[in-house]
């Protein structure tokens, strides 16, 4: 039995040590936010945050999780009140067929929880390891702009003016 910690409530699975944090979510704990895509730490879609970081949930074995904090979407807001970076990410309408968007917000939360005034050289590096097969990459990046403004702070440099 494996103990983990996931939006702050202690869980437990039976599971072989060895499989990917992202098929525990999905199939042993139905927190269907985090997506697969790859399954080989290329695409971002399985983006979660372990311990305030950004981490793929697909390569990342459930064994190395213990006594760690595991916060997948369903942890940052739900459909009645999402959490500020969600408000951002719908303000901007960021999302086409939405399959990244998990992903990305995961990795936007990651970032503005390090700082919530970025350069614009750092959003984009932190947000570079998600890939967006829809091409919304530019909706996603104002969406991270708006939450990082939505949190008192704001990108330094923005590429793009901000409302
Ligand atoms: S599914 Fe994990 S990086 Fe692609
Ligand atoms: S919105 Fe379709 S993959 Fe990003």
């Amino acid at each position: 039995m494996i103990h983990l910690n996931v939006n702050g409530a202690e869980r437990q699975v039976d599971v072989d040590p060895s499989t990917p944090l992202l098929y525990v979510l999905r199939d042993d704990l139905k927190l269907h936010a985090a997506k697969f895509g790859c399954g080989l730490g290329q695409c971002g879609a399985c983006t979660v945050l372990v311990d305030g970081e950004a981490a793929f949930s697909c390569i990342t074995p459930v064994a190395l999780l213990a006594g760690r904090r595991v916060t997948t979407v369903e942890g940052l807001g739900t459909a009645e009140t999402p959490g500020v970076v969600q408000q951002a990410f719908i303000a901007e309408q960021a999302a086409q067929c939405g399959y990244c968007i998990p992903g990305m917000i995961a990795r936007a939360e990651a970032l503005l929880r390090q700082t919530t005034t970025p350069s614009e050289a750092l959003l984009r590096t932190a947000m570079q390891p998600s890939l967006c097969r829809c091409g919304t990459h530019m909706r996603i990046l104002r969406a991270v702009r708006r939450a990082a403004k939505a949190m008192g702070g704001g990108v330094t440099d923005p590429a793009e003016p901000t409302s």
